[in-house]
Formats: C-alpha cells, sequence, structure tokens
C-alpha cells in the first residue's frame, strides 16, 4: 500500500499526522515541514503556491498515494493553484473542508475561527461556511503570535497562557459555541483554550475531522486487520529541535528528521 503524503510549514501538520496514524495505523506516512520557510502565515500568496508545488513535487517523488495540505493557510491561498498544478488521478485533501462539513452538520448559531494572518485575511472560514448553506455567525480573528511561540517549544508556559488569554478575550470571540482552531499547530493548545472557555465554548477537533474525512476517502471498506506500521518519514528544509521534539512525542523516540532543501 502507498504511503500518503503530509506537509505543513513546520510541526502543527504533525497534529493531523498523528490522527492519521491512529485512524489508519497500517498506512506509512511521508511528511514534510517547510521549517526552512516558517511561518507561512505571513508570507504573500504567491511564495507560499511556489512553496507548496515544490513540497508536491517532493511528496508524489517517494510515490504517495494522496496528498494531505496539512495546512491552513496553505490550504486558504495555495489549494486551487495545487489542484491545476498536480495530476488529477492523485487526491488531494485540505484541513478546512471537513470542518466546514461539520459545522454545516452542527448548525451552530456563532462560532469563532483563530488563524494566521493569511488565513483570516483569505475569509475562507466565513465564504465556505456561507457556501455550506448555513446561517451560523462566524466570527475571525488572527492570533499570529501563536505559531511562534509553538515553534519555540512554549506551548505549555506562561507566556503562551499570556497571550492566548489576550487573543481569546478579544470581542470577536465572545458569545460562540464552537471555536475553529484554524491553524494545525493550534490543536497542541487545546487543553489551554479549554481551561480558558471552561464547557461554555467547544474547541472542533480538527485533525480528527480531516483524519476522518482522508479515511473514508481512501479506504471506504476500513482495512482493520492490517498490521500497524511505525514506519513513517519525517522531512524538514531546516533542523529544529522542537520539530524533533514534538515528532517524538507523537510518533515515538525512533523519529530521525531527514534534512532536505528543494
Ligand atoms: N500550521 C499552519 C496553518 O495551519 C501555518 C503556521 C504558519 O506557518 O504560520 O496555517
Amino acid at each position: 500500500m502507498k504511503p500518503i503524503g503530509l506537509f505543513d510549514s513546520g510541526v502543527g501538520g504533525l497534529t493531523v499526522a498523528r490522527a492519521l496514524a491512529e485512524r489508519l495505523p497500517h498506512r506509512r506516512l511521508i511528511y514534510f515541514g517547510d521549517t526552512a520557510h516558517l511561518p507561512y502565515g505571513d508570507k504573500s500568496p504567491e511564495a507560499i503556491q511556489s512553496y507548496s508545488r515544490g513540497i508536491v513535487d517532493f511528496l508524489l517523488s517517494h510515490d504517495v498515494e494522496a496528498i494531505v495540505v496539512a495546512c491552513n493557510t496553505a490550504t486558504a491561498v495555495a489549494i486551487e493553484s495545487l489542484r491545476a498544478y498536480i495530476d488529477p488521478s492523485v487526491p488531494l485533501f485540505n484541513v478546512i473542508d471537513p470542518v466546514v462539513t461539520e459545522v454545516a452538520r452542527l448548525h451552530p448559531q456563532a462560532v469563532g475561527v483563530i488563524g494566521t494572518r493569511g488565513t483570516i485575511a483569505s475569509e475562507i472560514y466565513p465564504r465556505r461556511i456561507a457556501a455550506a448553506g448555513v446561517s451560523t455567525r462566524v466570527s475571525t480573528l488572527a492570533t499570529p503570535l501563536l505559531v511562534p511561540i509553538i515553534e519555540e517549544g512554549l506551548a505549555h508556559s506562561p507566556i503562551l497562557r499570556t497571550t492566548l488569554h489576550h487573543y481569546l478575550s478579544q470581542p470577536e470571540l465572545q458569545n460562540i459555541e464552537y471555536l475553529i482552531p484554524g491553524c494545525t499547530h493550534y490543536p497542541l493548545l487545546t487543553e489551554e483554550i479549554q481551561a480558558f472557555y471552561g464547557p461554555s465554548v467547544q474547541l472542533l477537533d480538527a485533525p480528527a475531522l480531516v483524519a476522518q474525512s482522508v479515511a473514508e476517502a481512501l479506504e471506504p471498506n476500513g482495512n482493520a486487520n492490517l498490521p500497524a506500521t511505525t514506519d513513517h518519514r519525517f522531512f524538514v528544509s531546516d533542523y529544529t529541535p522542537t520539530f524533533q521534539h514534538i515528532a517524538r512525542q507523537f510518533f515515538g523516540s525512533e523519529v530521525a528528521l531527514e534534512l532536505v532543501s528543494l
């Protein structure tokens, strides 16, 4: 069985990779973290489109069956150009559509979305949720300091809590029923976000929703009896200790990062 390729600017997409490994334990994963170009959130759409094309070529050279754009920013600004770029026979998944489908299913009165500047400026969540035909009010807030703090390895520190509290206290994020973590890094802050809101606001489990949609599309009949594998590969465009640390936390001590420049 061919592996599944995923990419993000850094560690964030590992939240999706982990959910996918839980959902399809027999599948090998090829992960690319574009740490040399992180953060994507402040880059131009043209730059992200160009990085994404290079990464897609790299993943395809590893004979992946499908590609998951495990980054909201790349989805927001590059998914259409990637769709036009890659062979249409290669399934291309993103991290936004499954969340929009879930919002449409839940049909709440109000949701909040946090994300990078690029994702929020693209207005992709309000547009897609409106296009899904639900009347949910969608309020959004760019939270650009969170990714650098996470990539510094400070996800559970006082500086993170202070920054997160500042953002979550903004008027945009009051009176909501659900919060969408519109950046794949943010599920790493689940505990802190839930501690801030308590039970009044639910954080959507974006990685699980994405993994479920990938699994249903690629293996609709399930393959529960195939043996599990840990034979994943993790590539980065620049070595960072945080990446190594989080990858090991999620995938075990044998994870070895492979450095590649595209
Ligand atoms: N994890 C990425 C996302 O989902 C982007 C983080 C960044 O590089 O700014 O948007």
